[in-house]
């Protein structure tokens, strides 16, 4: 490459001298005058370098072994968990490999029955539903992995509760409700995806992990470069290799023409690739056609639920094993979420109460910007609460907030790379594992972990990485300091459009998620159930759901803060 330069070497002296010349002139302009012409020089070097190449700079290889070979080796048990973690998540394949629109899964030709169970449902109880799926002929589906969510509504009662889809992989699923409440309700089921769509979705997670890509600035003495950034790139120009030192976590930029690695200054995402799918592939991502459509019902779409009898409800002898277990985490009565089992939710409406509440306490907040999001929330709420103004960009942080006299400090800080955020200046980038190593604890230390958006684009087996990596420090952390609370907030649906469906679908969130939960399975940690808290509400879904919901999230954080004394 430098040996191509090499005949450009006049050019290059030449616009040196220029620089140097200037500098004698006018010292002030020099800095943006150099800016220039390193960037000019850098131009004409990618000119020259993308001529030599068949692809773009920016074009990753479809294979990803180059991606798999990053970060340390697993140990035996590392790599059973992740088989396992693997193993729990699959989903069906395809059956055949060229189906056209026509063949796929159609939202309006497919429909629901609620299975009638003797026509008397009681709280308690169960309400099962049939989903008979169909293409868009009107044949019904021979096979699943069609991505479906389920829901029970009440409108009048403002309630709403999860439901479980139980895929049979022949065109059939079982929806099988839990009943909280007595009163009307009201059955939705949505497609979100046609599995037709999740297959190309699980390609493009395997493939494409470049479809997001991130860029960093190097910065020394008059120079300035820009490069490409991500978790794998092909080795086909020089890289600066990132990796992290305590985690293993992997982290790589092209390496700059003129200025070494430790020069980079900052992160930020680069963008979005396109172009992303076949003409006949992109069909199957269509607004109002089938992503996150209604399926309606054949029949009645609604029951009402009876208050318990004398007997207690008996489960339906005909539901597996499975089924019978299910209970959700939640669900919302007059807007207000309640905990199925474990401490009730209190609600503190007032701000004094939160105050009060969170007396004396250090909470840390680590992670992407659905828990900037409850850190924006307190902070705008509660009045007491002072932004401590520590000139960090907007939207990005670190950002602290101080109430000096009940003695509260809240700090949030991002999560590492691949943070998608607009630019973390490079002394700001630290990955949670390590915070966490650098935390005291102790009983009045509150944490609170968010970890997902960001790693929908890459395959699962990164996100394991990550989440082993927090896990570790968390443990760490309880054995040090075992009164220290630790909130996890789950992923959350959003709203998807055929362009956002392929970087953050929110069937990329459930495979994540489904992880995230097996993980801290059985540990000290309190989980709070963001996915049930958006989908069992009826407000539109949101990557940053709206302010009733993130209400209820907050009242189940400070309710495991502050629980109730019994008197
Ligand atoms: C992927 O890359 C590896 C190693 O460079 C190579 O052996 C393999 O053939 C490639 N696979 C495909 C499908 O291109
Ligand atoms: C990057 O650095 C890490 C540790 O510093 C090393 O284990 C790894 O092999 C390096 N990766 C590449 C592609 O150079
Ligand atoms: C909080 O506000 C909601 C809605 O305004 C109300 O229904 C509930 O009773 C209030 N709870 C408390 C503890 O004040």
């Amino acid at each position: 490459m430098w040996g191509n330069l090499s005949k450009y070497t006049p050019m290059f002296l030449l616009l040196a001298l220029s620089g140097l010349i200037l500098l004698l002139r006018n010292i002030q302009t020099l800095e943006k005058f150099n800016c220039q012409t390193v960037s000019a020089l850098y131009q004409l070097q990618s000119r020259l370098d993308s001529a030599f190449r068949s692809a773009g700079p920016l074009q990753l290889d479809r294979n990803r072994s180059y991606c798999g070979l990053l970060g340390p080796d697993l140990t035996a048990d590392e790599a059973a968990e992740e088989l396992h973690l693997l193993e729990s998540i699959a989903w069906p394949e395809p059956r055949f490999s060229a189906v056209t629109l026509r063949q796929s899964s159609d939202p309006t030709r497919s429909f629901f029955v609620i299975l009638s169970s003797g026509g008397e449902w009681r709280v308690g109880g169960q309400l099962e539903a049939l989903v008979h799926m169909h293409d868009f002929y009107g044949r019904p589906k021979r096979y699943g992995g069609d991505f479906l969510l389920a829901r029970l509504l009440s409108p009048e009662l403002r309630a709403g509760v999860t439901g479980r889809v139980v895929d049979h992989q022949n065109g059939f699923y079982s929806v099988i409700f839990w009943l909280p409440w007595v009163g009307p309700a009201q059955v939705e089921v949505i497609l979100v995806h046609p599995s037709e769509a999740v297959q190309v979705l699980r390609r493009l997670r395997e493939e494409r992990p470049d479809r997001v890509f991130f860029k960093s600035q190097y910065h020394s003495g008059y120079f300035s470069e820009t490069t490409i950034c991500n978790l794998c790139l092909p080795p086909r120009q020089p890289l600066c290799n990132y990796t992290d030192r305590h985690t293993g976590e992997p982290w790589f930029c092209y390496k700059p023409k003129l200025l070494d690695c430790d020069t980079r200054i900052n992160h930020a995402k680069g963008g979005y690739q396109k172009h992303l799918l076949t003409s006949q592939e992109a069909l199957f991502f269509q607004s109002d056609i089938n992503i996150k459509v209604p399926i309606q019902a054949s029949g009645p779409d609604h029951v009402i639920v009876l208050p318990e009898g004398k007997e207690k409800p008996e489960l339906e002898k005909n539901m597996n094993a499975d089924a019978a277990m299910f209970r959700p985490s939640g669900f919302y009565y007059q807007d207000a979420w309640q905990a199925v089992g474990g401490v009730p939710v209190q609600q503190f409406n007032d701000t004094s109460a939160i105050t009060e509440c969170l007396r004396g306490k250090v909470v840390n907040m680590y992670g992407d910007s659905t828990v900037r999001q409850w850190f924006e929330y307190l902070n705008a709420l509660v009045p007491d609460l002072k932004e401590f103004n520590l000139g960090s960009p907007k939207n990005v942080g670190p950002f602290m907030s101080v109430d000096s006299e009940h003695n509260i400090l809240l700090k949030y800080r991002c999560h590492g790379p691949p943070i998608r955020f607009s630019t973390v200046a490079a002394s700001e980038l630290r990955y949670v594992a390590n915070e966490l190593e650098g935390l005291p604890g102790g009983r009045d230390t509150v944490v609170v972990v968010t970890v997902w958006s960001h790693f929908s684009t890459f395959p699962v087996e990164v996100y394991i990485r990550r989440l082993r990596n927090i896990r570790r420090a968390i443990l760490h952390l309880m054995d040090r300091a075992p009164d220290t609370l630790v909130f996890i907030r789950t992923a959350n649906l959003q709203a998807l459009d055929p362009e956002v469906s392929l970087y953050n679908s929110d069937w990329f969130s459930l495979q994540l998620d489904t992880v995230l939960r097996a993980m801290f399975r059985g540990l000290p940690v309190i989980l709070v159930d963001a996915w049930e808290m958006t989908l069992a509400h009826s407000l539109p879904h949101a990557l940053h759901p709206p302010p009733t919901i993130v209400k209820n999230m907050i009242d189940v954080f400070l309710t495991h803060i502050c629980p109730k004394r019994k008197n």
